[in-house]
């Protein structure tokens, strides 16, 4: 039974799906839910499932390992980054080598880096005139939405999609997708 660790700072359908995944599984299960923001809908979730939630300070989370021994304690063997979104630092990336993965979305390397987050992503996606759009889940490092892509799935973008739709179109992406996806990967390590 592996143990997996979600970072997630927003409501949380991600989150959820996963837990969801996993509620029967032998292959992992939703250990704790790792949340930056006081009052986010995934602690709700959290509070509901019987799963054990951590607000991370900025400060340790940045200039010391609390998180990481505290991560290591619980035996974590995969991070999953939920829409989550402050940086990771190196210290936590070199600790779980190839374990932390991200899903972001649209089809990186396009629509990435600070700041494209959520609806961000969907406008700028409109804006530019792009005929498609979709999911990246990927491995993290140092930098923003930049490690190795795991999987893409795609959608198309028509004349009529604004910003909401093509958010719903990538929603129901991610949630077919990041579960199956977090099940295989715990299974090749
Ligand atoms: C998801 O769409 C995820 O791809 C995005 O945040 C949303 C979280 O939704 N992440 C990013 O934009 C990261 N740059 P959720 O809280 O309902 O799972």
């Amino acid at each position: 039974m592996k143990n997996i660790a979600i970072f997630a700072s927003g409501a949380g359908s991600n989150a959820q799906k996963i837990i969801d995944h996993f509620r029967n599984s032998d292959k992992g299960r939703v250990t704790v839910i790792v949340c930056n923001k006081p009052g986010a809908g995934v602690l709700q979730i959290a509070e509901r499932e019987g799963i054990s939630s951590i607000i991370i300070e900025r400060e340790a989370f940045f200039h010391s390992d609390k998180y990481i021994q505290l991560l290591q304690e619980q035996q974590i063997d995969l991070v999953v980054l939920a829409g989550f979104l402050w940086k990771i630092p190196a210290n936590l990336v070199q600790a779980f080598p190839n374990r932390i993965i991200n899903i972001h979305p649209a089809l990186l390397p396009k629509f990435g880096g600070k700041g494209m987050y959520g609806h961000f992503v969907h406008e700028a996606v409109i804006a530019a005139g792009e005929k498609e759009s979709g999911i990246t889940v990927h491995y993290v490092n140092e930098k923003y939405d930049d490690g190795e892509t795991i999987l893409q799935e795609r959608c198309v973008i028509t004349p009529d999609d604004t910003p909401e739709t093509v958010a719903s179109k990538v929603q129901a992406l991610e949630h077919q997708w990041f579960p199956v996806i977090v099940e295989r990967l715990l299974t090749t390590f």
